[in-house]
């Protein structure tokens, strides 16, 4: 599975992308808005530091209007994937700007339905949310396993880029069912690396290590 970094923060994306875990990253006009940083300048610099897909979202609603502002960002680099959201117009978009040889990324997806939609108009990537399922009391989880089902029955090469992630176990579930992305804020990332057991051992560990003077260099 694929790790994106879901955020428009440069410090945080260098430090995860220093360990060689950043398969690409994720932004919206939220995650703009809270960085408070001009759109194209902060999506170059985000495409300077990252080899893979760097998605940026546009924010109109008409197809011609989501065009127009899909190209312009298209030209920023190479690895942009333009992110339209998962409406009639923005199916509309994801068309033309996928025939035009761009990477898309279809957002905003709460159904199978929708997802088979994005797939049939070549969508590069479908962005499920999960964690405003899961707020809602749905399953946010099963939406990714149906998204699954439905690509694999036809060979869809659509990418499920799990979004709305909010805990590591998110993570892991995302990788039992098959998600091909998961994009993650960069804090979620890190606490996947912990476990209580681990911090336990550790500290015995070290304890000995203090009561048998152990020194390595
Ligand atoms: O990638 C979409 C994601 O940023 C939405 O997350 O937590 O706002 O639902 P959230």
């Amino acid at each position: 599975m694929k790790f994106f970094v879901d955020t428009a923060e440069i410090d945080a994306i260098a430090e995860l992308n220093e360990l060689g875990i950043v398969d690409g990253v994720t932004t919206n006009p939220s995650l703009i808005a809270k960085s408070g940083r001009d759109i194209l300048e902060v999506t170059r610099e985000i495409c300077d530091l990252v080899d893979g897909p760097v998605s940026a979202e546009v924010v109109a609603l008409t197809a011609d209007e989501m065009i127009a502002e899909g190209r312009k960002l298209a030209k920023i680099a190479d690895n942009i994937a333009v992110k339209v959201p998962l409406t009639w117009d923005g199916l509309k978009a994801c068309n033309v700007l996928t025939n035009e040889g761009n990477m898309v990324n279809v957002t905003l997806c709460f159904s199978a339905n929708q997802a088979l939609l994005a797939a049939k108009v070549g969508a590069t990537f479908i962005s499920p949310f999960i964690g405003r399922l899961d707020d809602l009391n749905l399953d946010g989880m099963e939406l990714i396993a149906d998204i699954r089902e439905v690509y694999d029955n036809y060979g869809f090469e659509t990418q499920i880029l799990a979004a709305s992630i909010r805990s590591a176990n998110h993570m892991s579930d995302c990788a039992k069912i098959g998600a091909d992305v998961a994009t993650a804020p960069p804090e979620v990332i890190k606490k996947m690396a912990g476990h209580v057991l681990t911090d336990k051992g550790l500290a015995a560990f070290m304890e000995d290590a203090k009561k048998a003077n152990i020194k390595i260099v």
